[in-house]
């Protein structure tokens, strides 16, 4: 099945920017199927129109399709409803509606919530933003020098004021694995914190379950799913949104207006204020039919398979340091090498048609926990093949004679 995966991906073929893409870019965004551009296509050459908003044929060809990609969402997380399948514009719109309204909600001066020296930004600043507002505690669960969370310290982190623990799935600098369900009976057998799970690392390279895992909130994004840009979900239990206000106001999410007051629409709509990226939510769905026809063991071993390949081959380097050494790891290899910055590989791997990123990926913390001011990671999808590591290690042997 894995070998007819490529065929689905045309700019693996493209050669407008020099010979074929060697494209370990995966964790900022996976490259898109060919059903999903058709799907743009189709919808800005004939199906343009709003949804929710028109009695006319193409505005209920769009609703139809944009409430389809809901439904297959609910199935893909396993959320109860559609109710529960909140549209957003990616992750960290999904984090910032929760610091808003999650808090408007359930937190109050003096509480505190937890998150881990793993984090994205974007699972830092909304919070920073909410202690500014709202005089709240941030505690951070550390990790060890292989990269994973020290869960063993999270129950002397939690208390009777804690209210939520926000922690992401899998690294997206490292590819550690966090153990979810772990931190989950911890959380709930020593208080009464509300549990939001960053998943934007792990979709599309491991089955989420929103009931398996037992949390209450999650979030994600299309793009790293081999969806758009633009494009992401907040899941909420029912329970919980029913209580939470609004982030934004505007079109949509109302029910009735007058100058004097609003009353707002029912979920999910309630947190879906202004025209959205329709066209996008609606090739969303080309995304997840493409990872339904896959299996996630297959997935997943091929992947494995990889990492391990690549852990070994980049190993061997002198002077090549890989950075999260822990066992269970995705997808994702971050490494320095002595006496060259993060940049400087990736601008010589550039060279050779090999996209990775380099930099702090949007965690700077753990970066500086790491102790350095970047990496270079090369992070791997369905379509990557053991031929690209070799071409990847082979460059990098190159660099290291040239400059090191
Ligand atoms: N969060 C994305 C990354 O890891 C953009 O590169």
């Amino acid at each position: 099945m894995m070998d007819n995966i490529r065929s689905h991906f045309p700019q693996l073929e493209d050669t407008t920017h020099g010979n074929k893409i060697i494209y370990f870019d995966n964790a900022a965004t996976t490259l898109k199927p060919k059903s999903v551009a058709d799907s743009l296509i189709t919808y800005y050459q004939k199906e343009t129109s709003n949804i929710h908003r028109g009695i006319h044929t193409l505005s209920e060809v769009s609703t139809n399709k944009y409430e389809y990609t809901r439904e297959l969402l609910k199935d893909f997380i396993g959320a109860n409803s559609t109710k529960e399948v909140i549209f957003t514009k990616g992750t960290t719109e999904s984090i910032n509606i929760l610091a808003h309204s999650f808090s408007s909600a359930f937190i109050g001066p003096g509480d505190e919530i937890i998150i881990t020296e793993l984090e994205h930004h974007s699972n830092i600043v909304p919070w920073q933003l909410l202690k500014d507002r709202c005089d709240i505690t941030i505690k951070v669960l550390p990790i060890n020098d292989k990269g994973e969370l020290q869960v063993e310290k999270l129950k002397e982190l939690l208390s009777d004021k804690t209210k939520l623990i926000s922690f992401n799935y899998i690294s997206n600098a490292l590819g550690i694995i966090n153990p979810v369900k772990e931190i989950v009976k911890i959380v709930k057998e020593n208080s009464n914190a509300f549990i939001h799970v960053d998943a934007a690392q792990a979709s599309g390279h491991t089955k989420i379950d929103v009931k398996d895992l037992d949390c209450d909130f999650l979030s994600l994004s299309a793009h790293k799913m081999f969806g758009p840009t633009g494009c992401g979900l907040l899941y909420g239990k029912q329970e919980h949104l029913e209580k939470m206000p609004p982030f934004l106001g505007g079109g949509d999410m109302i029910d009735t207006v007058t100058f004097e007051k609003t009353t707002f629409n029912d979920l999910p709509y309630k947190f879906e204020a202004g025209t959205p990226h329709i066209g996008g939510i609606i090739a969303w769905a080309k995304a997840i039919e493409f990872i339904n026809s896959l299996n996630f063991d297959e997935i997943q071993r091929h992947e494995d398979d990889l990492l391990k390949y690549a852990t070994a081959k980049l190993s061997s380097i002198d002077g090549l340091t890989i950075h999260g050494t822990s066992e269970k790891k995705t997808s994702v290899i971050s490494f320095t090498m002595e006496g060259l910055h993060a940049h400087d590989i990736a601008t010589f791997l550039n060279k050779y048609n090999i996209a990775v990123r380099s930099g702090h990926h949007c965690t700077s913390p753990l970066m500086k926990r790491l102790g350095v001011p970047a990496t270079a990671r090369a992070s791997f999808s369905i379509y990557n093949t053991k031929q690209e590591v070799d071409a990847l290690y082979e460059a990098l042997v190159k660099i290291k004679e040239m400059f090191c």
